[in-house]
């Protein structure tokens, strides 16, 4: 320091961050529309829009209403939607969610019928078929892991039957999705991909969603089949299962609070990864953005931006709209 030699940098990080011009070509992410997946939540009825207040900005629909909304997602140039549905009647065992003309099943064809080029993805779980809202059949005080895979067996086939292009098991049983793979194959259905809810976690995330998805357990919580949160091996070998039992795509859920997963399961196992930025996720940057906290819209993109660093493909997320409405693309 006392030679008097002046200690300026010779490589300057800044040289490449001068105009939007170079920012765009040296950014290593990127998130692109064919990125998103909107969730649709499903209702019994005709004519039905009903806002959530917890999410703000996402309704319930009847069927009808939801035919006419993915239209103008897809006008708006999505190309993936999630779908999950309130049923008109629940029972101990969710039978209402193998019903061949149940809500989903008839929006499916719907669906496939009027806009067959977009993506429909099926939400296959249980607690918004059940009186009890736990993801399965309810023995003992818990939830039975392989008499639930019966009836999952039965519900993957009427989505099949439906013309469901992917389905997407959400109930954390063990091998469900072999499960599904196997009654899928057997029934002619060799060519339908699996999206496997891999490593979901017992989030405090989920509330908007249970209130959306009418699916809150009455009783106890969902820690005997979800993931405790501290665990991120056993994401892994969570995955690694999926994958051995035929998941074509895999999942982390929630996103934000597990980004680190993503990335290790991105890196691990280089398969197609997908996010779920979950309901949670979204009401608080919604609540933030209403009180002026923060810049909604900026904290948004950034938040999206995070899952694909993360190494996600793919994002699940209530922002995908609001996304391609404002052409919020990073090119
Ligand atoms: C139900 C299900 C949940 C979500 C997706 N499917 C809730 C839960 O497991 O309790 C959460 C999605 C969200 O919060 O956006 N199996
Ligand atoms: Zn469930």
């Amino acid at each position: 320091m006392s030679s008097g030699f002046p200690s300026f940098p010779t490589m300057r990080m800044r040289r490449l961050r001068k105009t939007p011009q170079l920012r765009n070509l040296v950014r290593e992410t990127s998130l692109k529309l064919s990125h998103l997946i909107q969730p649709i939540f499903l209702v019994p009825g005709a004519g039905i829009r009903n806002e959530l207040k917890s999410l703000p900005g996402q309704c319930q629909w009847s069927s009808d209403r939801a035919v006419e909304h993915v239209k103008r997602l897809q006008q708006s140039g999505l190309e993936s939607v999630l779908l999950f549905a309130i049923p008109d009647f629940k029972d101990e065992i969710g039978s209402a969610a193998w019903s061949d003309n149940g809500i989903v099943q008839q929006t499916v064809s719907t669906l496939k019928r009027e806009v067959p080029e977009v993506v429909v993805i099926t939400d296959l779980c249980f607690c918004e078929y059940t009186s009890h809202g736990h993801c399965g059949i309810i023995r003992d005080g818990d939830v039975d892991n392989d008499a639930t895979l019966e009836i999952i067996a039965k519900q993957t086939l009427s989505h099949a039957r439906a013309g469901a292009d992917m389905i997407a098991p959400s109930g954390m049983m063990d091998g469900m999705v072999g499960c599904m793979r196997h009654a899928l194959d057997e029934s002619g259905f060799s060519e339908l991909p699996i999206m496997s809810y891999s490593a979901k976690y017992a989030s405090a995330c989920y509330g908007p969603f249970r209130e959306a998805a009418d699916c809150a357990p009455s009783e106890g919580d969902r820690k005997s089949y979800q993931m405790d949160p501290g665990n991120i091996e056993e994401a892994l070998r969570e995955t690694l299962l999926d994958i051995q039992e035929g998941a074509d795509i895999v999942m982390v859920k929630p996103g934000v609070f597990y980004l680190d997963v993503i990335r290790a399961v991105k890196e691990r196992f280089q398969y197609p990864t997908a996010c779920y930025n979950v309901s949670g996720e979204y009401a608080m940057v919604k609540a933030a953005a209403a009180n002026g906290w923060i810049d909604g819209d900026k904290v948004m993109l950034e938040m999206l931006l995070s899952f694909r660093r993360a190494g996600a493909d793919m994002i699940i997320t209530y922002f995908a709209e609001e996304i391609a409405q404002k052409g919020m693309l990073i090119p």
